[in-house]
């Protein structure tokens, strides 16, 4: 089988390290990839928003399947692009939801109504638009601190805003409603803040059937102890010691199954991964937020920890019979350190040379933000390389990953070294 891999963050290439580990595979393409895709694949230059020029790579290298890795193109709706739009393409099986289904990730307002209809346990809230800033406004006067605001629409993971005080949160309602994130903050949706420890749950559907895979926990603030500004994740560890079995059943129990079934009833075309951004308050999970894909860098352990085969599961979510499909998991742990750039998450240089890399040992690499320059490998964003290790538990885990973390360079490189220590 012929796959096309779209993405270049570390989660692709962590996709791309256990799709090849398969034996169905005979060719996988990564759009557009990054220095780390090409060497599990063969990488190539597409625009992966501009569907038409995805689709025309498809039909002329003869690919058989579609493994979407980031949200736009899915909220954009490539799904739907494929199953009706070309005759030749419909035959290719697309794992990624419709456009339909990716608003639980491209509409806040969408999901939490969503959850409100199939009664899934998440944040109270109201949403607003610029005719009624007033009354989102008269709402804050009510509420007491931290608030709360979420731009509707998808704004790059920079949509979701936390606030002290009520100055800054009435302001910050004005200028997302006046245009702060362009349309994705034409509505904004105010909700009531939740307090406990966050967790990532994932599964793999095929519209009925759902598949649970290992649970993670990211971690996003720059500074050691979750402190400083917010980046795009800068490590994960799975499992996650309070996802016991009994709370991970009253998650499949209160929120999975309701979430798949209400997709179902609705009639919204979900073949995919979802994955659920969990709180975990006084014992029992809410939701804090959906997203149509993996999560990254959660996707960098959760690999690690997944034994099947992910091409056979891919299979039964195309042809409906994900019930069928053998599911085992990794009892070690798995932790994830993200080695960033100087600066990051503000401005960064790129383009700097990465030594160490053939020094990983046990561990795996998954590059995030490389690029070869001739036959160097070369710093190419703000996230450079997700250092991925087992461990009998995490700390062993967590042991490994920096040992190499240590052991690989490039000028400003930056790392944490407390991931998995706070649980
Ligand atoms: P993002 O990944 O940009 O959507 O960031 C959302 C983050 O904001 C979550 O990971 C939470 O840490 C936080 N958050 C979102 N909604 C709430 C809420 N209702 N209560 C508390 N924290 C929240
Ligand atoms: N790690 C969070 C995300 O992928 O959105």
């Amino acid at each position: 089988m012929k796959i096309l891999l779209l993405g270049s963050g570390g989660r692709e290439h962590a996709l791309a390290w256990k799709i090849v580990q398969s034996p169905k595979v005979s060719k996988l393409y990564i759009a557009p990839g990054n220095a780390g895709t090409g060497n599990a694949g063969e990488n190539v230059r597409l625009n992966i928003n501009d569907f038409e020029e995805v689709g025309s790579f498809v039909k002329s290298h003869g690919v058989d399947m579609l493994v979407v890795g980031p949200e736009a193109p899915l909220v954009g709706g490539i799904a739907d692009y494929f199953r009706y739009t070309d005759p030749d393409l419909r035959h290719v099986a697309v794992i990624g939801p419709s456009k339909a289904g990716a608003q639980l990730e491209g509409s806040k307002d969408f999901a939490k109504h969503f959850m409100g209809r199939h009664g899934i346990p998440t944040a109270e809230y109201r949403t607003f638009d610029s005719t009624t800033i007033d009354d989102g406004i008269r709402l804050l006067r009510t509420l007491t601190p931290p608030y709360v605001l979420k731009a509707d629409g998808l704004a790059a993971g920079k949509g979701v805003l936390i606030l002290n005080n009520l100055e800054d949160a009435e302001r910050e309602l004005r200028e997302m409603l006046g245009g702060m994130f362009g349309d994705a903050s034409a509505r904004v949706v105010i909700e009531q803040y939740l307090s406990g420890i966050e967790c990532s749950v994932f599964v793999l559907t095929d519209g009925t059937h759902y598949k649970i895979l290992p649970e993670a926990k990211d971690y996003k603030r720059i500074g050691e102890h979750d402190t400083g500004l917010n980046t795009g994740g800068m490590g994960s560890v799975s499992p996650v010691p309070f996802a016991t079995k009994e709370w991970m059943q009253k998650v499949e129990d209160r929120i999975i199954r309701p979430t798949v079934e209400g997709l179902r009833e609705e009639h919204i075309d979900y073949k995919g991964f979802i994955f659920f951004g969990l709180i975990n308050v006084g014992g029992d999970p809410m939701v804090i937020e959906y997203n149509c894909r993996m999560g990254d860098p959660e996707t960098e352990t959760v690999m690690l920890r997944l034994k099947s085969d992910i091409v056979d599961l891919f299979e039964g979510v195309a042809a409906g019979d994900l019930d069928k499909r053998p599911i085992a998991f990794d009892d070690r742990s798995a932790v994830c350190v993200m080695l960033v750039s100087g600066g990051y998450p503000g401005a960064y240089r790129k383009g700097l040379p990465i030594s160490g890399l053939d020094k990983a040992g046990d561990s795996i690499l998954f590059h995030s933000g490389t690029a070869m320059d001739g036959d160097q490998v070369v710093t190419a964003g703000g996230r450079v390389i997700a250092v991925s290790s087992y461990g009998r538990d995490k700390a062993e885990a967590l042991e490994r990953s920096m040992q190499v973390a240590r052991s690989i360079d490039f000028d400003g490189k930056y790392f944490r070294t407390d991931i998995g220590q706070d649980l």
